[in-house]
């Protein structure tokens, strides 16, 4: 079993489409072990992706992922981080292959509907940097 973090983005919750994203989630074996919707502040969004910080889209990824709440989840289940990463598709929603959660409901490479973690060494960290033990069940 593994877990991993998923956020849905700014574009997707404004869209309403959380509970169609979820569904896609719980339809393909993976399970909501925690959840929360959140606005995230500058300083949360830049801590989080940190690793992007000498990329030249950093300050639109950090405006974008501020302009509105997100729902933060952690989802568990075989091959969780890479099971997720299938569902989302490709970054850039126009190379999202067809069914993906990107290719239904993301706009274009900024607004792509949500996140996944890459790696299990990422997940544990992205994980412990939204929830704390007792809120993952
Ligand atoms: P995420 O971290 O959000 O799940 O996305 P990802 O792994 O598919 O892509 P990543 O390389 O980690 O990039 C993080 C976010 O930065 C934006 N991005 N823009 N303009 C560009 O070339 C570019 N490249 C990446 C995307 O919004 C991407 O989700
Ligand atoms: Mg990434």
């Amino acid at each position: 079993m593994e877990q991993t973090l998923s956020i849905i983005k700014p574009d997707a919750v404004a869209k309403g489409v959380i509970g169609k994203i979820l569904d896609r989630f719980e339809s393909n074996g993976l399970r909501i072990a925690a959840m929360k919707k959140v606005q995230l502040s500058r300083q949360d969004a830049e801590a989080f992706y940190a690793v992007h910080k000498a990329r030249p889209f950093f300050n639109d990824l950090v405006d974008f992922m501020v302009s509105g709440p997100v729902v933060i989840s952690v989802l568990e289940g075989e091959n969780a981080v890479l099971k997720n990463r299938d569902l989302m598709g490709a970054t850039n929603p126009k190379e999202a292959a067809a069914g993906t959660i990107r290719a239904d409901f993301a706009e274009n490479i900024d607004a792509n509907a949500v996140h996944g973690s890459d790696s299990l060494e990422n997940a544990a960290i992205e994980i412990a940097f939204f929830f704390s033990g007792r809120e993952i069940s």
